[in-house]
């Protein structure tokens, strides 16, 4: 699987194998449940690597577009490879935070298929998670992250709920390189990063 790895303001495309030989920080791994160009979830995402700290280093799954339906059939020995790269990147995640679009009242179906991927391998249990809903739809995309919390249950990670935050993002407010300039709401994405990784590194001092 690619990666997009940041650190502070400056991100690449690398792989996944050879970020984590050479930088052996904690990870944090972002999960867009958008594949659109220009994703305003996605950005928030981005944002969120830019305010990391000191110790921490990103990852961007990439993998929503590549991963086959989830079927027990492919779920054997042989998994596909884009399955395989995803388990190892969510393994080595010391925490994940999400930010997805609601689709049709719910969450984007290829959002469920990552996550159905993930929980045949019991590669979330216990994992520290947290959400980003940048929606700023009159619904506030309920529905859509209403389900997230449902899957993550039966993925049986750990939803750090004072790092869960609605913080509505206006697309204006995202600069050309993807990442929102708007200081309070750069601050107020800071504030969920903080507990999210504060949470997951008193589980894993
Ligand atoms: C097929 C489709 C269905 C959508 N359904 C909803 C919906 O049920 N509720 C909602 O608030 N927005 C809905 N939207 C709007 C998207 O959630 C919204 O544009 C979102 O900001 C897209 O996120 P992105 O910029 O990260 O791709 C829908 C958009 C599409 C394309």
């Amino acid at each position: 699987m690619t990666v997009r790895r940041a650190v502070g303001s400056t991100t690449r495309t690398t792989q996944y194998t050879s970020i984590m030989s050479r930088h052996p920080a904690r990870t944090l791994l972002l999960i867009s449940g958008s594949t659109r160009r220009g994703s305003v979830n996605s950005s928030a995402l981005a944002t969120a690597a830019s305010t990391l700290p000191e110790g921490w280093q990103a990852t961007t799954c990439s993998a929503l577009a590549d991963l086959p339906h989830f079927t027990p059939d492919l779920d054997g020995e042989a998994i596909p490879g884009s399955v395989r790269d995803l388990r190892t990147a969510v393994r080595a995640a010391d925490a994940l935070l999400f930010s997805t679009p609601e689709y049709a009242g719910t969450l984007p179906g290829a959002l469920k298929n990552l996550l159905e991927w993930t929980i045949g391998d019991t590669v979330m249990t216990g994992k520290p998670v947290a959400w980003l809903n940048c929606s700023t739809a009159p619904g506030r995309a309920a529905g859509t992250y209403r389900t997230l919390r449902t899957v993550l249950t039966y993925t049986a990670a750990r939803v750090v709920e004072d790092a869960c935050l609605d913080v509505p993002v206006e697309r204006r407010l995202i600069g050309a390189d993807g990442v929102v300039t708007d200081a309070d709401v750069r601050h107020r994405i800071g504030t969920s990063v903080r507990a999210l990784t504060t949470a997951a590194t008193r589980t894993r001092p």
